[in-house]
């Protein structure tokens, strides 16, 4: 399996209640790599560029509020396979309908309040670690 990198983001809900620490001690226990970190309040231009691809979906004004609301925390992360990997930890948009021992499951409580984000395609993944960190880290010949 190739080494990849992947985006992260602990979203507000998660930052707001202290699990930051938790979520990226699960993260290394899974095995990724954590090459960038950056804690950050997100204007409402970045978010919405951020989410473009969504803009036309119902709950996309509830989605940059949420987003908005408080800092995040924005990581690359690298392992082998990293971004199917990182979708495996990370579980099912809907916490209810997580696996067990995902972090949605442990962290999220909604849909729209699921605690991490992560990049769905390797592609979206260098576009996405490019849009927090320009210039670097895109892939691990960067
Ligand atoms: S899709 O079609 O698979 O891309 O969509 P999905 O993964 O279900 O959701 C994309 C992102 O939108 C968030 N989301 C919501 N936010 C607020 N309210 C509602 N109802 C809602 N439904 C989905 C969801 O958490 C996804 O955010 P990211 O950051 O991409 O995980």
């Amino acid at each position: 399996m190739p080494v990849e990198r992947t985006l992260s983001i602990i979203k507000p809900d998660a930052v707001e209640k202290n699990r930051t620490g938790a979520i990226l001690a699960h993260l290394e226990e899974a095995g990724f790599k954590i090459l960038a970190l950056r804690r950050t309040h997100l204007t409402r231009a970045e978010a919405e560029g951020f989410y473009a691809v969504h803009k036309a979906r119902p709950f996309f004004g509830e989605l940059v509020e949420f987003m908005t609301r408080s800092p995040v925390v924005i990581a690359v992360l690298e392992r082998e396979d990293a971004v199917n990997a990182y979708r495996k930890v990370m579980g099912a948009t809907d916490p209810a309908k997580a696996d067990a021992g995902t972090l949605r499951k442990l962290f999220g409580s909604s849909v729209g309040e699921n605690a991490v984000h992560g990049s769905d395609s390797l592609e979206n993944a260098k576009i996405e670690i490019s849009y927090y960190f320009p210039g670097s880290l895109v892939s691990p010949t960067a």
